[in-house]
């Protein structure tokens, strides 16, 4: 099978923005953040296609208030370079900019179309659905600079020199090459599954229902920046790996991460995240209850409804939607109340903080919440946190 027989990239076009020379010679330097970072690696490899930049005003705004780019294709969050009046004051309009990792890596260079201002009170509350400060996303854009750069890019390297910890390599595959294996496992339709957190009992249902209906299973666990307080990803790169060793069929089954930061945004995050994983080749993607959410900022089911505004001709990936999940005692299985009758109080429950506090006390959560082997290097991590 060929690839091209997978569903097409968004917008038409898988982008590449990766370029053997971005000279930076004599050009003002602007260091990115690690969000930036992570946004400028998912332009490089094609995973924003068609972004092939950081937003420019028309953009910006048509993406805040309608949830489209300004020719009208369907984009839910502004992926943008925000900078501070310092970083502006050495950037001019029709020039070029040179792009650095916080270690100082050159990455890439930026063709500066336009220099405008950060409209905080159009983004925030037209992409968070809240403008309160304690929600992190909202934090992230409070905290970022009052000037936006927008213009395309070309980036030499998306790993800086001197970052330290796991880079996942091996598993770090761009779109072109998710879509390669694809085609080569022989795979048409294949389910992506978005998670920052270990898959749990209930993740892992959602999956397996996915893999009754599709030929094949992307696990995608999101790598880039999270909050404090989520599980560092190379804790969950292990649990990942033993629960696909131990419960998941290796030829029905890939793993592979996705480079982007998390935002938190809920109902919108879930689109970009639809969206990136039709770039990776995906026909399906899972959505299950407050999916990108935080807190207890967004309705349980708004992630998926917001999908409803939009037509197959804008979002070709279909979206599946699953239900609250947890494990029932009656049932002996996993189930929500779709599948089974009267399970309050028969279904099995833990809070993340329950979770937490077994975990460091050394106690595996119930196996019909956790499997043990990911349960046992979740206990050796918080133990040594
Ligand atoms: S997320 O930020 O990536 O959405 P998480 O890793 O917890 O967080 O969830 C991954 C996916 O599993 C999301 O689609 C989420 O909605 C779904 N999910 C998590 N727990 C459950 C559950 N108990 N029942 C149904 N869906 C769930």
């Amino acid at each position: 099978m060929s690839a091209d027989s997978l569903i097409p990239p968004h917008g038409g076009t898988l982008v590449s923005r990766m370029a053997d020379s971005a000279q930076a010679d004599g050009l003002p330097v602007v260091t990115l953040s690690a969000k930036q970072a992570c946004d400028l690696e998912m332009i490089a490899i094609g995973a924003f296609s068609p972004l092939t930049g950081f937003a420019t005003k028309a953009d910006f705004e048509s993406i805040c208030r309608d949830i489209r780019l300004a020719d009208g294709t369907v984009w839910p969050i502004p992926i943008t370079l925000a900078v501070d009046d310092a970083t502006k004051g050495k950037l001019s309009e029709g020039g070029r900019a040179a792009l650095q990792h916080s270690d100082g890596t050159h990455l890439a260079t930026i063709d500066i179309q336009e220099i405008y201002p950060h409209d905080k009170k159009l983004e925030i509350p037209n992409v968070f659905g809240t403008d309160d400060s304690a929600h992190p996303g909202v934090k992230a854009v409070e905290d970022e600079g009052d000037w936006l750069v927008g213009g395309p890019i070309d980036v030499l390297t998306v790993t800086p020199e001197k970052e330290p910890g796991e880079q996942f390599t091996e598993f770090r595959l761009p779109p072109a090459k998710t879509r390669e294996a694809f085609a080569g496992r022989n795979w048409k339709t294949v389910a992506a599954f978005q998670t920052r957190n270990p898959i749990h009992r209930a993740h892992e249902y959602l999956t397996k229902c996915a893999q009754e209906i599709c030929d094949g299973l992307l696990i995608h666990p999101l790598v880039g920046e999270t909050k404090p307080g989520d599980i560092p990803a190379d804790v969950r790169m292990a649990c990942y790996m033993a629960i696909i060793e131990n419960y998941y069929v290796p030829e029905r089954t890939m793993l592979s991460v996705m480079p982007a930061a998390m935002r938190y945004a809920g109902p919108r995050e879930a689109i970009i995240h639809a969206l990136v994983r039709q770039n990776y080749g995906c026909s399906h993607f899972i959505v299950g209850r407050d999916h990108a959410g935080v807190g207890d900022y967004y309705g349980t089911y708004d992630a998926q409804l917001i999908f409803d505004q939009f037509t197959r001709k804008d979002i070709a990936i279909t979206p599946l939607n699953f239900e609250h999940a947890a494990y029932s005692k009656r049932a002996q299985g996993m189930v929500s109340a779709k599948t089974f009758p009267n399970i309050k109080g028969d279904q099995i429950f833990l809070s993340g903080t329950k979770v937490r506090e077994l975990l460091q006390a050394g106690e595996r959560p119930p196996m019909e919440f956790s499997r043990p082997e990911v349960a046992d290097i979740l206990i050796k991590w918080a133990q040594s946190t």
